[in-house]
């Protein structure tokens, strides 16, 4: 596809400090020949962003942020800009996850508003879509998947700032997963609904598989066509298995 895959993880609200150690770790068990072949980025708790960028400094390994606030700075407590998770040296954003969406009442507008944030402060936004599981059993996937997409993705995106997540929220931290099948025709669909939005731009844009990713799966998961990378939760977290995941693409 020529298309570099990204194995992301995302620590969710896990790590004391000592999970530094999970960096090092990831950063010691990565050879030469899987730096070169795959993207790999963690992101860890806000709290952890700068001691682990120190802790991958020189590395290919990038850091990101799990979540920002769209405007640069202002009265906004416990929040946190673009601007902030540039400024500490993270790369990559996450922008919109489902959790995010339930617990703290993210639209599809807000994931817009903050996706540009992200690009304003040259960062690369992951845009998070899926379906729950009550509209997978109506029919709705494709549906909702791609309004989530043609809300959130904002004009003259390009594979430079934007990466898009497929994540099933009933995926997510279950052990299930959908079939290659499954996966394979949201992707399909993600990936022309992007050609509409951006034109052949999309081609270039990474499509990323999300939901119970693991060593055991991810080399199936990540043949599937259109699949550029996964976003890995709980076994982000065991360096071993995170690892295991990145390799996939060897
Ligand atoms: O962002 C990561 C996803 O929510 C997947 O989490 O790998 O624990 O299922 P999981």
């Amino acid at each position: 596809s020529g298309r570099r895959p990204l194995v992301a993880g995302n620590w969710k609200m896990n790590g004391l400090r000592a999970s530094i150690a999970v960096v090092e770790a990831v950063r010691n068990g990565l050879t030469p020949e899987l730096g070169e072949s795959t993207d790999v980025l963690i992101c860890p708790p806000s709290t952890l962003i700068a001691s682990c960028v120190a802790a991958a400094y020189g590395s290919p390994i990038a850091i990101g942020g799990q979540n920002l606030h769209a405007k640069p700075s202002g009265a906004f407590t416990g929040s946190i800009s673009a601007e902030m998770l540039a400024d500490l040296g993270a790369s990559y954003v996450i922008v919109g996850h489902s959790e995010r969406r339930a617990y703290h009442h993210e639209t599809d507008d807000g994931v817009h508003a903050k996706a540009l944030a992200a690009r304003r402060a040259g960062l690369c936004g992951i845009i998070c879509v899926g379906e729950t599981k009550e509209e997978r059993e109506e029919g709705r996937t494709l549906d909702i998947v791609r309004a989530q997409l043609a809300i959130g993705v904002p004009k003259g995106a390009s594979a430079r700032d934007t990466v898009i997540a497929y994540e099933p929220v009933w995926a997510i931290g279950t052990g299930l997963t959908p079939t290659p099948a499954d996966i394979a025709e949201v992707h399909a669909s993600l990936r022309e609904m992007l050609g509409q939005l951006i034109g052949a731009e999309a081609q270039a844009v990474r499509i990323l598989y999300g939901g119970s990713v693991k060593p055991s799966n991810a080399r199936e998961l990540m043949a599937v066509e259109n699949v550029d990378g996964a976003l890995v939760g709980g076994a982000s977290l065991v360096a071993e298995d995170f690892l295991g995941i990145a390799r996939a693409y060897l």
